[in-house]
């Protein structure tokens, strides 16, 4: 009880030093190009882009920020200015900008805390103060900042702290609410300061589209690894769930841990390690930029990034990441000798509790875990009251019902007319976050939000389950007694 008030009594809003500027008080959602397109960047497939996202309901479900990565300038002016690229834009960014604001959207631009971008176009490093002008009278609303180019500006955390708060003291002095979000791959420990400038940052080198494949351009995902001396591109996303776990407890209302764009969606894994690959992102509480090209986006796609019951965990009010609570390298492995099975659990805000089985094994496994071990958190040893009470038990991928169906899906890809396309939502009964936050439909108990009902755990008891291999069962747990049935112990951390 004493451990518990300790931890509830660091969090209140007010005490909190993060970057404070009133955004991402869940993590951020939206689309970004890099993934598929890199530097083929347009005015026209932003806002081709950006009208898929309304059609397909995905803007409703709070995909809301699409943001240009690299490559939009030709260069800076002698007065000291970028200038962007009017082939690629012909109604420069102001135009980009009104046009994503008008359908409701706000608009995110990349640079780099460097002399020159990741791609070698002009870094803001040492402009800070004019290149954030330009972003603000251009109505932008989100900064990704890179790391490339430097200077030999890092190397330690205050050097890197430093170099990326002239940016974010910029931002502040324009007056613009702009959401900050570091990328500096995870480089002199940037969540232990990110989150007192930033509204999140990168913990790692990028994102590749592989589930589990080690790749020695990730050399960091394993900090113990002597070649480890650079954060790397190749990283999976079994590296990156490893290279967060020891810190996720770092994100907080307003600045996350970053785990990169989505990949769900371009093909390198299956369907199965894309929905764990999204649910763990989810979480996580990672910001989720889905990564993929929109315009060729197939059912199977669409019915993963649109699922309500996962989203609703990424944006649950109460901005607690699960934690990992047990790892089990005594699995079958594949041929790269990669192999484990993860639980993840995580409290959310009515005293549900998100619990993830992660199966990174070689095999399709039975695993399971007590109740004792999922609410450790809150008392060791089985100590805590929630160990003490029944559990219904929620699959939030579930058969059918928890997810858009396949058909329904196509259907929605397949309308040819708005008219269409909206009856077909309309007749799925699709959840519209615009029409109702998530923390609305989560205190309403709506059905949407809280998967399918698979079955229960007793007081004392174990939640046990099949796992796919490279697959991930996601449930929330409810406790039995209904939501006003949570124990003292759930009332108690929920009033703080
Ligand atoms: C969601 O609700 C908003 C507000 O009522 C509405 O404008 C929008 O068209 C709805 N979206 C979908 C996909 O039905
Ligand atoms: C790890 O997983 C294997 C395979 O499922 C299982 O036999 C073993 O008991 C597990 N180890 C632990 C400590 O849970």
């Amino acid at each position: 009880m004493k451990t518990r008030l300790l931890v509830a009594a660091a969090m209140p809003a007010a005490l909190v030093r993060a970057v404070n500027n009133g955004l991402a008080r869940t993590p951020q959602m939206g689309w970004n190009n890099w993934n598929t397109f890199a530097c083929d960047v347009s005015e026209k497939l932003l806002l081709e882009t950006s009208k898929l996202l309304v059609d397909y309901g995905l803007k409703d479900l709070g995909y809301q920020y699409v943001v240009l990565d690299d490559c939009w300038s030709v260069g800076r002016g002698e007065d000291g200015y970028l200038i962007p690229d009017t082939t690629k834009f012909p109604h420069g960014m102001d135009g980009v900008a009104d046009e994503l604001h008008k359908q409701g959207f706000l608009f995110g631009m990349y640079s780099s805390a460097g002399e020159m971008t990741c791609a070698r176009y002009t870094g803001s490093l040492d402009y800070e103060t004019q290149d954030a002008e330009s972003f603000a009278s251009w109505g932008v609303d989100y900064l990704k900042y890179d790391n490339c180019y430097h200077m030999g500006r890092m190397g330690t955390p205050l050097i890197s702290f430093n170099r990326y708060n002239e940016m974010a003291k910029a931002l502040k002095k324009t007056g613009r609410s702009i959401l900050y979000s570091l990328c500096s791959w995870g480089e002199d420990y940037v969540h232990t300061w990110g989150g007192s400038i930033a509204n999140s940052w990168r913990i790692s080198g990028d994102i590749y589209d592989s589930f589990s494949r080690p790749d020695d351009l990730c050399a960091c995902n394993d900090p113990a690894n002597p070649a480890c001396v650079a954060p790397g591109t190749h990283c999976s996303v079994l590296a990156i769930i490893n290279k967060v776990a020891p810190y996720i407890d770092r994100g907080l209302p307003g600045a996350w841990n970053d785990l990169d764009m989505l990949e769900v969606g371009l093909g390198g894994m299956t369907e199965e390690e894309y929905k764990a690959h999204f649910a763990m992102w989810a979480a996580l509480k990672s910001p989720l930029l889905l990564g993929n090209d929109l315009r060729v986006m197939d059912a199977t796609t669409l019915s993963i990034v649109n699922n309500p019951a996962i989203i609703a965990i990424s944006q649950d009010p109460k901005g607690r990441a699960a934690m990992r609570i047990s790892r089990n390298l005594t699995v079958p492995k594949d041929e790269f000798g990669v192999g484990e099975t993860q639980v993840w659990s995580g409290s959310l805000t009515n005293g549900d509790q998100v619990v993830i089985f992660f199966n990174a094994a070689d095999e399709d496994l039975d695993m399971s875990a007590s109740l004792a071990e999922l609410f450790v958190m809150h008392g060791p040893g089985g100590s805590a009251d929630e160990v003490k009470q029944d559990w219904t038990v929620r699959d939030l991928w579930g058969s059918e019902g928890a997810r858009m169906s396949k058909a329904d899906a196509q259907a929605v890809l397949d309308a040819k007319s708005d008219a269409e396309r909206s009856s077909v939502l309309k007749r799925a009964n699709w959840y519209n976050a615009t029409e109702k936050p998530y923390a609305k439909g989560l205190e309403d108990g709506d059905e949407r939000l809280f998967g399918e009902r698979v079955g229960t755990v007793k007081a004392g008891g174990r939640l046990e389950a099949r796992v796919a291999r490279h697959a991930a069962k996601v449930f929330r747990l409810q406790s039995a007694g209904g939501k006003a049935g949570a124990s003292k112990g759930s009332s108690l951390r929920d009033e703080l």
